[in-house]
């Protein structure tokens, strides 16, 4: 598989197979485009995005590495700094029944200030008519390293007043710096801004949409995120329509707050997320 050129100069490598199409820049090691065949598109891009070198796309699966959210020293940049890094495309293997494109992270001079261990990463995608994208963290030093980290997961669900997500019951989240609360309900609805982060949940959420069920699951992780801006942060978010809330919604297969990840030296950790339609 050779690289392409997009109109402002990021890469990406483009698959295309009896299953799926789909397409991922190294920029972020992030997938844009998923289309199972004869299925429609399971990932959300937003049409303000003009795919910027320097700047994560706002849609995809943009991965937030090795922190969550804001970083608590001043100065770092939300979310990590792995989806505005190149990545190398590491190897594509053919299988018969779907492609793995392996990407890893090379960590430069300037990123040990945000990083200084002696670790790995890797970003593996299956692409079948399931999209899992698996994040492998190995360390190598002779200490024990703790992150965070999430697969900020971007879908299409035509109508958000008519979205309802499943699967969260028995779970605890905190939201907007609240919590924890207590969720015994399996259902969220939406009918204002939302930014809950789950712990203790369990491992398959669906999305009902006028299209159809959206179902993701996660290996190695008891923790998601569950994102929508609604009116008033739209209109603040950068590359983001002002009615783009209205189309989208993130659900985030994350190890956040409790669930964050420890290795202890010479271990590794494998986070994975499955994405289909049901
Ligand atoms: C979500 C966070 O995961 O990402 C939100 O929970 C945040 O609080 C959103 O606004 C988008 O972040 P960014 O950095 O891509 O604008």
């Amino acid at each position: 598989v050779t690289t392409k050129k997009h109109a402002n100069g990021l890469e990406y490598v483009e698959i295309n197979t009896a299953q799926c199409k789909a397409r991922i820049f190294l920029q972020g090691a992030q997938i844009d485009y998923f289309e199972p065949v004869g299925k429609e598109p399971l990932l959300w891009v937003s049409s303000a995005d003009d795919y910027q070198v320097g700047s994560g796309i706002r849609g995809g699966v943009p991965v937030c590495w090795p922190w969550f959210g804001m970083s608590p020293n001043p100065g770092f940049p939300q979310h990590g700094f792995a989806r505005t890094s190149i990545w190398t495309l590491d190897s594509v293997k053919m299988l018969d029944e779907a492609v793995e494109v392996k990407f890893t992270l090379p960590i430069s001079d300037s990123d040990t200030q945000y990083w200084p261990h002696d670790t790995s990463v890797e970003l593996l995608f299956r692409l079948s008519e399931t999209l899992s994208v698996s994040l492998t963290n190995i360390n190598h030093g002779d200490y024990e390293v703790s992150l965070t980290q999430a697969l900020h997961s971007y879908f299409p669900i035509e109508d958000i007043h008519q979205l309802t997500a499943t699967g969260f019951s028995d779970s605890k989240y905190i939201e907007f710096g609240k919590g924890p609360f207590n969720q015994a309900q399996d259902d969220v609805d939406f009918n204002r801004e939302t930014d809950r982060v789950y712990t203790n949940l369990g491992p398959v959420q669906q999305l009902h949409t006028r299209k159809g069920i959206i179902e993701v699951s996660r290996e190695n992780s008891h923790s998601a995120v569950l994102w929508n801006p609604w009116i008033d942060k739209s209109q603040r978010l950068s590359r983001f329509n002002d009615d783009d809330y209205l189309s989208m919604v993130c659900l985030e297969a994350a190890n956040v707050l409790e669930d964050k990840v420890t290795l202890a030296p010479k271990e590794s950790h494998t986070l994975t997320t499955h994405i289909r339609w049901k």
